[in-house]
């Protein structure tokens, strides 16, 4: 099967790459990772000319436009990026009967509501980047929807608070550390953090067995991993993970001071409750008989981020 990834030097690209590197999925497929300097998403043409060339039966789209604050400032290169490039994506998969997989982000919610969100609750972005991932997701769903010919299948997966092998909020908080001895983190503002690697297993295992697509439901699902925290927990977790791990940090936990949202203000407004509920998405792989089989769908977030914050140190 010819599979097509964009986005291959992002968090998620990357790794997606490693996921793709394991036996499980390597045997009878033809997979191609593209990045910028292949293919530019804010041109249509250079995506259709690769889709028309290459022919693949699964697209991922791990690309985005992830500049959340300077998104305030180019609303046109962000829509372009995350709502334009993912309906060529979409109308070319609906057309030819093929498989999108693309990401969503916690940031289509305003976050008034009390407890986690559901799939079908009403989205109400604040800023551009939710924005313009409001409109991606709006224009794949169309795309299937009004296709004419074979219909293929789609997945949007929201996500939030995304890790991996490149700048995120634990990197920076870490580096913070080692610089200085106080830190100010944000503790009123409540999400999931996911580790790229983790959304990556997952989307991989709903989306094939081996060299065959599985035919999942078409739709929005929420893939974060089990639990909830603060950015304030979140970086003291770290810390603390760091300092058992023999790092040498000029902060300590009793240096990290928690500070309301209103204290850090940033171009774009972000939702104060970013919680996912995953229960649609838990149902769909019970359904495939997957939970099983999946290595780390139920490893809790602060386990993982312990995991990566000790791969960090020996990388
Ligand atoms: N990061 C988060 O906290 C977070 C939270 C919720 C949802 N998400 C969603 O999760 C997905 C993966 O995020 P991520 O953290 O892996 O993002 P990322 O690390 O910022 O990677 C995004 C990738 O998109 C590529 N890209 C941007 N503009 C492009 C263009 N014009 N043409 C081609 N490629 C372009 C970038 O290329 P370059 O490397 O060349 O810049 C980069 O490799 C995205 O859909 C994002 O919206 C992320």
């Amino acid at each position: 099967m010819n599979i097509l990834v964009f986005g291959r030097d992002g968090q998620l690209g990357q790794a997606l790459q490693k996921q793709f590197q394991s036996v499980l999925f390597q045997k009878g497929n033809n997979i191609l990772f593209v990045g910028r300097s292949e293919c530019d998403l804010g041109y249509p043409s250079q995506i259709t000319n690769l889709l028309e060339g290459f022919k693949p039966q699964l697209l991922i789209n791990a690309a985005a436009y992830t500049a959340v604050d300077q998104a305030e400032k180019e609303p046109e290169l962000a829509f372009a990026i995350n709502a334009g490039a993912p309906e060529v994506m979409a109308v070319y998969a609906a057309h030819y009967g093929a498989t999108l997989l693309h990401f969503s982000t916690d940031y289509v919610f305003d976050g008034s509501k009390q407890g986690a969100y559901t799939e079908s609750d009403k989205i109400s972005p604040l800023g551009v980047y939710g924005k313009s991932k409001e409109a991606g997701e709006h224009a794949i769903a169309k795309a299937f929807k009004t296709a004419t010919e074979k219909s293929g299948q789609f997945a949007i997966f929201r996500t939030s608070w995304v890790y991996g092998d490149g700048r995120n909020f634990i990197r920076t908080i870490l580096r913070l550390a080692k610089e200085r001895s106080m830190l100010r983190v944000i503790n009123d503002q409540y999400g999931v953090p996911t580790s790229a690697a983790w959304l990556a297993e997952v989307v991989c295992y709903l989306a094939l067995n081996t060299n065959q697509l599985r035919e999942f439901h078409s739709g929005i699902y929420h893939a974060v991993p089990r639990g909830e925290t603060s950015w304030h927990a979140l970086a003291c977790l770290a810390v603390q993970a760091a300092l058992d791990d023999g790092q040498e940090l000029q902060a300590s936990l009793a240096t990290i001071a928690p500070i309301p949202a209103s204290e850090y203000p940033m171009a774009a407004p972000r939702p104060m409750n970013s919680r996912l509920s995953t229960t649609r998405l838990q149902i769909e792989l019970e359904r495939l008989g997957l939970v099983s089989k999946l290595p780390h769908w139920n490893t809790p977030w602060d386990e993982q981020v312990v995991s990566y914050v000790k791969h960090l140190s020996k990388n």
